[in-house]
């Protein structure tokens, strides 16, 4: 329990330093909204206040009063406030948010001392988990929007990467057909999320995978070859979107082989993976390459299985928790690493970068596993089974590590790259 209560405590303040330094900007940068499908800063951080007051303070009730008046909470409610009218609502200004967040921490710490001490622990303890993983991948989404941002960079230059290893590009592994164990139970990994829910066996047929994701230079390579213009490499639905939304690189290229981000000019990396591409951009980059996308359940295999053991790691590397020697998250380097840096981080099948770095495009929509229940907040994932939206998996460089786990699942509509998403190639063996 003194354990479960620490690592709680831990988790909260490091996603809550997060948040604080991401939004430690003047107030003119908080209230901006570069785009319409991203929020302007000052609402993800009372938004984030406001959905611990509810889980946390209120287990969910929503007609109970919570810290702010109704009708300034209601503002900060994802469904009735769409990203693209956040901007024109009168939120509270930044300092009132700030004290707002710190005012709902307070009462939040008090009761996780108190843990266990009434009521049922580990569902409290769930409960803890799911609000630091929602501030967490409210995190990410600031990220989105301070990469989009013009102008002098706030961020500045980002945190040095181990370097990558020359040969690794373009190569892939074989995965042996056979079964496996998708998704996870509360039993092994108590704080999943309720979309990994629950582990069951299915089979697997053997594929190939890449060893790392797709880099700049091979993506490049497609620009070059006039992969943009050959339909041949694009779906109907891509072809379309692609016409309207007319692309011809991934966001924040430029023409001259630089890119643009976070307020900073620079020259493609050639060995970084290549992020902010759609799901119809990836699939066209990979039947371009004579390979298609990995489903996520090849993905989950591939990052999980310990093929002489029978059974799953709770990393791709074994059971240990990522360091910065295995996997490239928390944010700090504002980049993908390149490939190659992570050698320790493979899987037991040799695949590496597994998480952090870039989210990466699967195959597969976003659906519900056999005997999907529920959690607590009932509205997170189950809304969405079913609807146009594919499922990335792996994580980014701006996901918190404390939240990721290789059953982690990620979705968006295919039109989407303001996400910092990237794609593996897979082939059928
Ligand atoms: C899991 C990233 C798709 O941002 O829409 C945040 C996460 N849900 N607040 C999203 C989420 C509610 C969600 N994604
Ligand atoms: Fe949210």
């Amino acid at each position: 329990m003194t354990d479960l209560r620490e690592t709680l405590a831990r988790d909260l303040t490091a996603a809550r330093e997060r948040t604080l330094l991401l939004t430690d900007h003047d107030e003119p940068e908080l209230l901006a909204q570069h785009t319409p499908l991203l929020s302007p800063l000052v609402w993800d951080l009372a938004h984030i206040g406001q959905q611990e007051d509810l889980w946390l303070l209120r287990g969910g009730d929503a007609t109970r009063p919570g810290v702010l008046p109704a009708e300034v909470e209601v503002l900060y409610d994802a469904f009735s406030q769409p990203r693209a009218v956040r901007a024109r609502l009168p939120l509270l200004p930044p300092v009132e948010a700030r004290a707002y967040c710190r005012d709902v921490r307070g009462r939040v710490l008090d009761r996780v001392e108190r843990l266990g001490v009434h009521g049922d622990a580990v569902d409290d303890a769930f409960a803890v988990a799911m609000v630091v993983s929602h501030e967490q991948q409210h995190d990410e989404t600031m990220l989105q929007a301070l990469a989009l941002r013009a102008g002098p960079p706030l961020l500045g230059p980002g945190a040095p990467l181990p370097p990558g290893r020359p040969g690794v590009a373009g190569t892939s592994v074989l995965v042996p057909g056979g079964e496996f164990v998708l998704g996870v139970d509360a039993a092994d990994e108590p704080f999943s999320l309720d979309n990994e829910r629950p582990a069951h066996v299915v089979d697997v047929p053997a594929f190939r995978i890449g060893r790392v994701p797709v880099t700049n230079a091979e993506y490049a390579a497609f620009v070059a070859d006039g992969g943009y213009r050959d339909d041949r490499w694009w779906s109907d639905r891509g072809r379309a979107h692609r016409d309207e939304a007319g692309l011809t690189a991934p966001l924040y290229w430029g023409p001259d082989g630089t890119r643009t981000r976070f307020g900073v000019v620079e020259q493609l990396p050639p060995d970084e993976p290549v992020q902010h591409v759609t799901w119809f951009e990836a699939e066209a980059h990979a039947a371009w390459a004579g390979a298609r996308l990995p489903t996520e359940v090849e993905w989950e295999k591939a990052a999980v299985w310990d093929p002489a053991l029978r059974r799953r790691r709770r990393r791709p590397w074994g059971d240990t928790e990522p360091t910065a020697a295995l996997a490239n998250l928390d944010g700090a380097a504002l980049r993908p690493a390149p490939v190659g840096a992570y050698p320790a981080g493979a899987s037991a099948y040799g695949v590496e970068q597994l998480l952090g770095d870039v989210w990466e495009w699967t195959s597969s929509g976003f659906t519900a596993w056999p005997g999907f229940r529920p959690m607590l907040y009932a509205d997170y994932s189950a809304p969405f089974f079913g609807g146009d939206y594919k499922v990335l998996r792996g994580g980014s460089w701006a996901v918190g590590s404390s939240i990721l786990r290789p059953s982690f699942r990620n979705w968006d509509h295919p039109i989407r790259r303001q996400v910092f998403s990237g794609l593996r190639l897979a082939w059928d063996a």
